[in-house]
């Protein structure tokens, strides 16, 4: 009997591709998993007016952990046009099935490490080392928002708050509004994870990656809880930065920074620039990580003009495999993945076309493969 149960999410484009290298890799590691397809994605937004099926959601509840690929987002006006005639005019609404899967299953740490492997032609410098912790479940992205605001909200905030005042001078379908919202149990549980994997890796310092002089409430929360909790970890320092400040410093100075926490949007935002640091999106992975269950992705879109061309670069969908197989307790597999890559990209013999190559994207992950038999 399989020893784990995976639920093999490829979703839309380019994530079929990438899933299907990172395969070739778990089969070469003799992963004993069973792998069970789950639908997910844009097809099934327009046809079923759910991208993220309920039966999809049972295979979740019912597997140890999920590898998903990519999925294809549009703004609101296009993905009402897409939606099948007769589920038009219900009150469906398009949320992207990943931001679904982290809040319905609480997947709340989004864990991205940007690390640079030597001699990767993409590197912005190397021996960059920056692992980020994104808040995975609240925040900007939250989905509390409103167009037109409800005239019971207009007016409760400005009893609360004269500054709309401002805002409620204009008619109500003239006004958009998202809201940041936040908990401490939320900023609480990011901040100590990211605090936990510095003090199991050895890390030096965290940064809190906010804006507690314009956002003075929510970000103030961030900093007042950062500070907490950084008190349970003396031997690990603790700074703070701006999210403007931070995409300067990042640049400037990338080897300061090890370990970086964020609510969701700062988090978005920061990991792709820590990203592009060590190659960009065809090396960037991420784990969504709750108490109970994890998704793992590359961090990467769906990319529809590459699909189905076995171009794109597999790495970032490769190394989300291996975190995932870490995550299950494969630790020495896991590692063998991210020497077979290391390899890969120091000898510089495969390189897909984001890297200056012509390596297809099975290409690879054979090369991948081949490379685990030499670690
Ligand atoms: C990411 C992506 C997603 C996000 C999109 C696809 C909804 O940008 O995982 O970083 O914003 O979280
Ligand atoms: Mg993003």
């Amino acid at each position: 009997m399989a020893k784990y149960k995976i639920a093999w999410l490829p979703g839309d484009g380019v994530g079929v591709d990438v899933m299907d290298a990172a395969r070739k890799i778990l089969n070469a590691l003799d992963i004993q998993a069973e792998y069970i397809h789950g639908d997910i994605g844009w097809e099934f937004w327009c046809k079923e007016g759910n991208p993220l099926p309920e039966r999809t959601k049972k295979l979740l509840t019912e597997t140890d952990v999920a590898l998903f690929g990519a999925i294809t987002s549009k703004n609101k006006e296009e993905t009402m046009k897409e939606l099948a005639p007769e589920l038009q005019n219900k009150g469906l609404v398009y949320t992207s099935p990943i931001v679904t899967m982290r809040q319905q299953f609480d997947l709340y740490s989004c864990v991205r490490p940007c690390k640079a492997f030597p001699r990767n032609p993409l590197n912005y410098k190397e021996g960059i080392d920056i692992t980020v912790f994104r808040e995975n479940t609240e925040g900007l992205y939250a989905g509390i928002e409103f167009c037109p605001i409800p005239e019971d909200v207009r007016t409760a905030i400005e009893k609360n708050n004269k500054k709309m005042a401002r805002f409620n001078k204009f008619p109500a379908d003239e006004v958009a509004m998202s809201t940041r919202i936040m908990t401490k149990k939320g900023c609480e549980r990011i901040i100590r994870k990211a605090f936990e994997f510095a003090r199991a890796n050895k890390k030096p310092e965290v940064t809190l990656v906010e804006k507690p002089n314009v956002l003075r409430e929510t970000g103030g929360l961030m900093l007042q809880t950062m500070k907490r909790v950084a008190a349970e970890f003396p031997e690990i320092k603790w700074g703070e930065g701006n999210i403007d400040a931070m995409c300067m410093w990042l640049l400037k100075n990338p080897d300061r920074y090890h370990v970086l926490v964020a609510e969701n949007m700062f988090g978005d935002i920061i990991s792709d620039l820590c990203a592009q640091l060590v190659g960009g999106l065809g090396f960037a992975y991420s784990g969504n990580i709750g108490d109970k269950y994890a998704v793992f992705e590359p961090t990467h879109g769906s990319a529809p003009k590459y699909a189905g061309q076995n171009k794109v670069n597999p790495l970032a969908t490769i190394l989300a495999a291996m975190m995932m197989i870490e995550w299950l307790g494969e630790k020495s597999k896991a590692a063998r993945i991210y020497a077979a890559v290391s390899k890969v990209v120091e000898e510089g013999r495969a390189r897909t076309y984001d890297m200056g190559g012509t390596t297809t994207t099975s290409g690879m992950a054979d090369a991948v493969v081949d490379a685990m038999k030499r670690v």
